[in-house]
């Protein structure tokens, strides 16, 4: 299909507001994506015509509403060339699922002494369960180092895996950096050492083809609200024999066989993992979501926000910043998130003026704090990031916004 990013954004009501009195560009896509109608209207549907609690009632409404959310989980597991509805267990959002992780396979798996893997580059929902983790456990919490600032140092990876960790967690695509790491290669050489893994596709699912099978990771983790779904509904995919060997994260309603005054047991994957009533119109948005990534192509996905890193990447150039990251020469291994920084200006006065030109762009340590404050050592970074909908104009506007930022503090100098 011929990618038009014009038709596209004809399906996004909020691009046509404006913020500030200016029409809104939103350039804060790795933080939230903004929703199509066709996911605010299954959202809408759901309450309209599905709505009923699923697993619980044997009447017709409540077996409609429980075949929308299987089939949600077997949309979901297509996208990403999963086996089936069993692998895919919805959580609140990635967070959630890397602690659920951390906690019912951590706890079963990880003990005094051992140790456990994650990466310079991690944002905060792939850092803290594992310390968590090596807090209750006594457990060891080590980093692969970052090269240039950019990249993963595989030769500190290879001396860390002579560690053995139990666990090995890495990002598909850094949140601040854009670095795509060579998760295949990254698992593949931690399960030579047998260590289980765990890949945070946050950055990466909603932005490019990604396939579970091929990855072979033991677990990858998702949000729906970054891939155009509503907020809420994240995914953890798990290997159907691993997820089968786990407790549970949550215990309470329709994630059990039986109860009894002291003891329970265990409903069947993927419901074992979901305990009470769950987000039925996330999911329902979430297949909307999926639907409209897949009719328009991943690779065309990925084909776009390259181009527009590029093109960014290129006019950024003479905007008197300095960019993190790889840099355009090596764009197969970017992702769509630009962080950058201008000498003498703070990172919130950038998102500030920007704001006040109907930009939106986030500003902070992008929930990944060791990165920006000790390898960055920077404060605070502002950070472009695109999507499905943003386009070159826009990135023009920004820079020229980047321009007045540069005319201010000249004013101020
Ligand atoms: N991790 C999200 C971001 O990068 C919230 O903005």
């Amino acid at each position: 299909m011929e990618f038009d990013v014009e038709k596209v954004r004809k399906d996004f009501p909020i691009l046509a507001t404006q913020m500030n009195g200016k029409r809104l560009i939103y350039l804060d896509s790795a933080a939230t994506s903004q929703k199509p109608r066709q996911v605010i209207n299954a959202v809408a549907r759901h309450y309209r015509k599905r709505n009923a609690n699923i697993h619980r009632g044997i009447y017709k409404l409540s077996e409609e509403a429980t075949e929308e959310y299987t089939k949600s989980k077997d949309a979901v597991a297509r996208f990403i060339h999963a086996k089936g509805y069993r692998n895919i267990v919805y959580f609140r959002s990635t967070t959630e699922a890397i602690n659920a992780v951390a906690r019912a396979w951590g706890d079963a798996n990880v003990g005094s002494g051992d140790h456990v893997l994650i990466t310079e580059m991690e944002h905060h929902s792939n850092i803290v369960p594992w310390q968590m983790l090596a807090k209750r456990k006594g457990a060891h919490l080590d980093y692969v180092k970052l090269k240039d600032r950019s990249e993963l140092d595989m030769e500190d990876y290879k001396s860390k895996l002579a560690l053995k960790p139990k666990m090995v967690a890495v990002t598909h695509v850094s949140n601040v950096l854009g670095t795509i790491n060579g998760v295949n290669e990254i698992t593949r050489m931690a399960h030579e050492t047998g260590a289980s893994v765990l890949i945070d596709g946050a950055q990466s699912v909603p932005h490019m083809p990604v396939g579970v099978s091929g990855m072979d990771a033991d677990f990858v983790a998702f949000s729906g609200h970054k891939m155009l779904g509503p907020s809420g509904i994240g995914v953890l995919y798990g290997k159907e024999d691993v997820l089968e060997t786990m407790e549970p994260f949550h215990g309470g309603g329709d994630m059990i066989r039986s109860v009894d005054f002291q003891e329970s047991t265990w409903n069947e994957l993927p419901w074992k993992f979901e305990a009470g009533t769950q987000n039925m119109e996330g999911a329902a948005g979430l297949a909307a979501a999926v639907k409209y990534l897949k009719k328009l192509g991943m690779e065309n996905v990925r084909a776009h926000e390259k181009a527009l890193t590029l093109y960014a990447l290129d006019k950024l150039k003479d905007a008197g910043v300095t960019v993190y990251g790889p840099g355009n020469e090596e764009i197969d291994r970017r992702g769509s998130v630009i962080s950058f920084s201008m000498k003498g200006a703070h990172a919130h006065d950038i998102a500030q003026v920007l704001d006040s030109e109907g930009i939106a762009v986030r500003s902070g340590h992008h929930c990944a704090m060791p990165l920006v404050t000790k390898v960055l050592n920077e404060p605070a970074v502002p950070r472009m990031s695109f999507y499905i909908y943003n386009t070159q104009v826009e990135i023009d506007a920004a820079v020229a916004a980047l321009g007045k930022v540069r005319e201010v503090l000249k004013r101020g100098a």
